[in-house]
């Protein structure tokens, strides 16, 4: 029997409303793919115990790690560098533990056509490929023209070498491992290229185009609106009744 290279997917998570309906949706994403191995990342001081739980009933060979975002970035105005800390703890893991296959940043928000995972199975060294956006842009994707690489379509460059969504590429581990030092930096907006431009050596003409030639999308970076969390349940009037261990399960 053919031996199949693990996948690593990387998902940095929060406590919100809607977290536990989003894992539940890539979980059983992740159910239809083969051989695959996911760390889930809370930015918490805790796991939350319906993340623990969920992760268990998936069936999913899973790891439920911890990586809170530093308070000093916490304290600072403005956008926040959300998912990095746990991106890099997961980068940690991986240098402790993984030898081969490929890893991918899979946020828990994104919605993904299981067809992906097979494509960024095969990744030598870094492979790409189309996201498809809810934007006036549409798109974030790898330019090929006449079969090879012409730059990068993107609604934001802003004098990035690698502007790219965090859905749109993977990277091998073996090619990690090489790379001591790469880190996705603490730097709102740049985390994708601060983190490919730190897999040097590492050039554009070096990716892997997949989707067949970047020409499919696979994956959309989609959003859930930012919820209200819930009220709490009048026990005076519900306390004898199944609102109670429902509303449990509610954030
Ligand atoms: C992608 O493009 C290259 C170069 O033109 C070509 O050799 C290859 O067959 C194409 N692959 C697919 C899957 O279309």
């Amino acid at each position: 029997m053919r031996i199949i290279p693990p996948l690593y997917i990387i998902t940095p998570t929060y406590r919100r409303p809607e977290q536990i309906a989003e894992l539940t949706r890539l979980a059983q994403t992740l159910m239809h793919v083969q051989n695959v191995h996911w760390l889930v990342i809370e930015d918490a001081k805790e796991k939350t115990p319906h993340v623990t739980e969920l992760l268990s009933r998936t069936g999913i060979s899973f790891e439920h790690l911890l990586a809170p975002m530093p308070e000093s970035y916490k304290l600072r105005k403005g956008s926040k560098p959300r998912g990095v800390s746990n991106r890099n703890r997961g980068l940690e893991w991986l240098r402790e533990n993984a030898t081969s296959g490929v890893f991918y940043f899979a946020d828990d928000d994104n919605t993904y056509d299981i067809k992906i995972f097979e494509e960024m199975r095969s990744t030598e060294k870094v492979s790409m490929w189309p996201v498809g956006l809810c934007t006036k842009t549409g798109l974030s994707t790898p330019i090929l023209k006449n079969g090879s690489f012409s730059g990068f379509f993107d609604g934001w460059i802003a004098g990035r070498k690698f502007p790219v969504d965090m859905a749109g590429f993977a990277v091998s581990v073996k090619f990690l491992l090489e790379r001591p030092r790469a880190a996705m930096p603490y730097k709102p907006g740049f985390e994708e290229d601060g983190f490919l431009k730190s897999l040097a050596p590492f050039e554009p003409k070096q990716i892997e185009f997949k989707a067949q030639n970047c020409t499919k999308i696979l994956v959309w970076h989609t959003q859930t609106r930012k919820n209200e969390p819930a009220l709490a349940i009048d026990t005076a009037k519900y306390g004898n009744t199944n609102l109670i261990m429902l509303r449990q399960q509610i954030v």
